[in-house]
């Protein structure tokens, strides 16, 4: 398992590009199973996780390029067939259960292992059952493998008991070649979500609601392969937002989208940052002294939870009393301890941590425990005093492409070291 070192202290400055969102390209990958054609997906980030939805698509039947050099990959998935995914792939990555709405939708059958929980929760999906069955299919559910069938599908009306981003995008690739309308109600609002919509819709379906928490699919008779650039990453900006405000340095940010991004910079304004957003990018300054505030996560168009271990790593510098409540994920706080190892001051009590902040972090030994836990103490050893080692970064490289590298771009001391 590889690790970083990062020696802390140094001021950041200069620009850094940021990539295509992985939680939007992998659902778009997903989606191009739902024709038997050839679709190109353009700046496609160079992630762990797009290479495992890769090799799922590729042992159901795909043909996949990878053109690194222009950042392209070219799906062509005409013979793909229903025989059945590595069951391996789907463990090893919860997001890969999104080929289970394509697949039901082209085949009319699948078969999935069981998709693992994480550390950070069980992730069920329960609400992607449920749309499923709405739509007239049969859930069987036996030695942990889910086998949904449906002769034919048929739209419906569904209401989502909470607006889960993967059960909107499963019910949304179930629909759209469904006979009928489907209203998803209570849907996720997601900026992903609508990135998704738009493909399948230049894809030829027909998605309306786009942006709001009612989808309606009116379902059509055929896809065709298209190509698409998906939408920024609007957790890497923040994770860089934050490695600008940790820093008290000023840097620039090309590959924004302001209104993907708002629920997070309000709470950095709000604690004293300055952004000066311009076209698609945005100049970041974080040289003020910042103020303490509380932050609770909560579905799109709130703060969102894949930001909250970056903002406890900032939190834990600035003067004052935080409080961070995390409602989506019931166990998205091991990031803690590993912080209380840099000398962070953080008392977690029930879904809520207490942050005292203090001066500054030590450099030490710790461990990402996952992605956005492991985004956060690279936050901190930015700023720790002396050096710290982050062991089991495989996590980081889920989500992140060559974090270090654009750290190193504009002035951190960090290095990795290959096990
Ligand atoms: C997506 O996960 C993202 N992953 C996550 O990003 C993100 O944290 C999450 O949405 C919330 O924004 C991808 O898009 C690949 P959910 P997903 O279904 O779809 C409960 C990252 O760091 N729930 O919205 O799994 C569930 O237990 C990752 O990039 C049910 O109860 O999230 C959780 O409490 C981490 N039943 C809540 O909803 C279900 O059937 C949110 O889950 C499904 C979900």
């Amino acid at each position: 398992m590889d690790k970083f070192i990062i020696k802390g202290g140094n001021t950041l400055r200069g620009e850094v590009n940021i990539d295509a969102a992985k939680n939007a390209v992998l659902p778009i990958i997903a989606a191009t199973i739902l024709c038997a054609g050839k679709s190109t997906i353009k700046n496609y980030p160079m992630l762990l996780d797009v290479y495992v939805i890769i090799d799922a698509l590729r042992s159901l039947g795909a043909k996949i390029d990878i053109n690194r050099i222009n950042r392209e990959l070219i799906i062509d998935t005409s013979d793909i067939t229903d025989s059945g995914v590595n069951s391996d792939l789907v463990r090893k990555m919860r997001g890969s259960f999104l080929i289970m709405g394509p697949m039901i939708s082209r085949f009319g059958r699948f078969k999935i292992s069981f998709p693992g929980g994480c550390n950070i929760g069980t992730r069920p999906i329960d609400l992607h059952l449920k749309g499923f069955k709405a739509l007239g299919a049969d859930i069987n559910l036996e030695h942990g493998y889910v086998e949904v069938s449906a002769k034919k599908l048929t739209g419906a009306k569904i209401y989502l008991d909470f607006p889960s981003v993967g059960a909107t995008e499963n019910i949304m690739m179930a629909a759209v070649l469904a006979s009928g309308e489907t209203i998803i109600e209570n849907a996720a609002e997601e900026p992903e979500i609508g990135d998704l919509a738009n493909f399948l819709n230049k894809m030829g379906a027909r998605i309306t609601g786009i942006g709001t928490d009612t989808l309606k699919i009116n379902g059509v008779k055929a896809l065709r392969g298209i190509s698409y650039g998906p939408i920024y990453d609007r957790i890497e900006a923040g994770t860089f937002m934050i490695a600008a405000a940790i820093t008290k340095s000023r840097i620039k940010i090309n590959g924004v989208n302001k209104e993907h991004i708002k629920p997070v910079v309000a709470k950095l304004t709000e604690m004293g940052i300055d952004f000066k957003f311009k076209g698609q990018g945005v100049l970041v300054d974080g040289r003020n002294e910042l103020q303490s505030i509380d932050i609770k996560t909560m579905p799109y168009p709130g703060f969102p939870t894949d930001m909250q271990s970056q903002m406890m790593s900032l939190l834990s510098c600035v003067h004052g009393t935080s409080v961070i409540t995390e409602t989506i994920f019931e166990n998205r706080f091991m990031h803690v301890v590993e912080l209380k190892r840099m000398g962070a001051n953080i008392k977690i009590d029930g879904r809520s941590a207490v942050i005292e902040g203090i001066n500054k972090l030590n450099g030490a030994e710790v461990k990402a425990t996952d992605l956005r836990a492991g985004a956060a103490l690279i936050l901190a050893a930015l700023e720790a005093e002396g050096e710290t080692e982050i062991f089991d970064i495989h996590h980081v490289d889920r989500g992140y492409v060559e974090i270090e590298n654009k750290l190193k771009g504009i002035g951190a001391q960090i290095k990795r070291i290959k096990s």
